[in-house]
């Protein structure tokens, strides 16, 4: 079956057939920058998860280079789920987790290491470590990093025994002989049931903890998807403890699809990718790219800075090499602007702020700003239900630009220079519909809309 233009994402990474998810084994190894992803190349369920593998000169460009690792040993045989990269010596390591489910039922997790002197053929080194009494089977998605003094950190996502969430922290000087010391950030309150995809962010001035606890409870305009990703910000100590409070978690993204995004550093750079998706499975079934055979996509990629104290996510730079064609003018009070082509960026620098704000993207995604509560709301139509629903963040300062990345069927909208991003899939019945509709409010500011190349091969 082949994708049809109608909802194919062409600067996003996106499986060439089969179901996507998490972005896993990200890295920068001899010249090139590695991004693998979960991939199920035979069908768009979640089963048979391998890692799927592309590479890039620039983070922009990316060729794709079909499956690193698939399941073939007894300890990942269901399964090669999530985890992290590192380079060491001259190779590159990928750490993930082996699913096994027994012929008695009975589910195993296996946290392994695979190694790479080429960056394309993969050697499994089978399981590094068992893990602690105190924990049940969900144990996964291990992301590994070095400190400055040389020594090797692994967090694995991880639930307690009493079914909560928790990280486990391990320490290593060789990468291969493990030592666990406990929990990474200790806690007695439940925070959800488990913690996936925990990472960390380290700053001159902070560490960054993100992990995506599933199972919170919706409070406010907060913890609306059915899953979260989010970070809490503190200090590592030299005992591998995560100091920071758990009441302090903060949502990475306000929009309806972001989740298990992990982090590499490269050049100096926090580099972010998210998986582009925090549906229920019902709304996945729905998803008309089903029909084609293929499933999901990753973010673009976000630079994530610590910015007078607080996290701004950026998207990246070398973004910017994708535009083509641009026309710029002034925002009129009702304003209908087109989009040359379905892959698209559209930027509104607001010089005075006066009153509310609307846009409609496609005459379909609304974006709504209120002056009162220097409050941004994006609603959209859900496919399942036909309903509209919305997410809203209040903002720290006032609006002072958007900058959309508009594809056939997803956008990231970066608020405040990376203040806040929403980012959604959204499926439309009138393929070829391409209007902006602005609603400016009183409000005074230049709009630029870039056609964006096509990019992933
Ligand atoms: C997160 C996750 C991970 C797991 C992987 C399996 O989306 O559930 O915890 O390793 O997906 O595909």
């Amino acid at each position: 079956m082949n994708k049809s233009d109608a909802y194919n994402l062409k600067y996003h990474i996106t499986p060439p057939y089969g179901l996507l998810n998490d972005p896993n084994g990200l890295a920068f190894f001899k010249g090139q920058y590695h991004v693998f992803h979960q991939w199920n190349p035979g069908g768009t369920e979640h089963r048979n998860k391998c890692w799927g593998h592309a590479v890039s000169s620039d983070l922009v460009h990316w060729h794709r280079k079909g499956i690193a690792l698939e399941p073939s040993e007894w300890y990942d045989k269901d399964g090669i789920y999530s985890g992290g990269g590192a380079v060491h010596n001259d190779k590159l390591y990928l750490f993930y987790t082996g699913n096994v489910v027994r012929a008695d039922g009975v589910k195993e997790s296996y946290q392994c290491a695979a190694v790479s002197e080429d960056g394309e053929s993969f050697y499994k080194m089978g399981p590094l470590f068992e893990h602690p009494t105190g924990y049940t089977r969900h144990v996964r998605d291990p992301k590994v990093w070095k400190d400055q003094r040389g020594n090797w950190w692994l967090i694995v996502g991880a639930q307690r025994e009493d079914l909560t969430g928790d990280t486990l922290v391990y320490k290593s000087e060789d990468l291969s002989s493990w030592t666990c010391l406990g929990s990474f950030l200790e806690h007695d309150d439940a925070f959800g049931f488990m913690w996936e995809c925990p990472d960390v962010l380290q700053f001159l001035e902070n560490d960054v903890f993100v992990f995506s606890p599933q199972g919170l409870s919706e409070a406010g305009e907060n913890y609306k998807n059915p899953n979260q990703s989010g970070y809490i910000t503190g200090k590592i100590t030299e005992t591998g403890k995560f100091e920071g409070k758990l009441s302090e978690f903060k949502e990475l993204d306000r929009g309806f699809d972001f989740y298990a995004p992990q982090s590499f550093e490269a050049g100096g750079r926090t580099i972010m990718f998210g998986w582009m998706s925090a549906m229920t499975e019902e709304a996945e079934r729905a998803v008309p790219t089903v029909q084609e055979g293929w499933i999901h996509a990753l973010t673009l990629p976000r630079e994530i800075e610590w910015t007078d104290g607080v996290l701004v996510q950026k998207p990246l730079r070398e973004l910017q090499s994708l535009r083509l064609d641009g026309i710029q003018g002034d925002i009129q009070q009702n304003d209908v602007w087109l989009l040359p082509s379905l892959q698209a960026e559209l930027i509104i620098r607001f010089s005075k702020l006066a009153g509310n704000f609307r846009m409609v993207v496609r005459d379909t995604v609304q974006i709504e700003y209120d002056r009162e509560h220097n409050s941004l709301t994006v609603w959209r139509t859900n496919w399942l239900t036909n309903e509209q629903e919305y997410r809203k963040a209040v903002l720290t300062h006032r609006l002072s630009e958007l900058q959309m990345f508009i594809e056939s069927s997803s956008l990231e909208v970066f608020v405040n220079e990376g203040e806040e991003v929403f980012s959604l899939r959204y499926f439309l019945e009138d393929i070829v519909q391409r209007s902006v509709l602005l609603e400016a409010g009183g409000n005074e500011g230049k709009v630029s809309i870039y056609q964006l190349q096509e990019c992933v091969e």
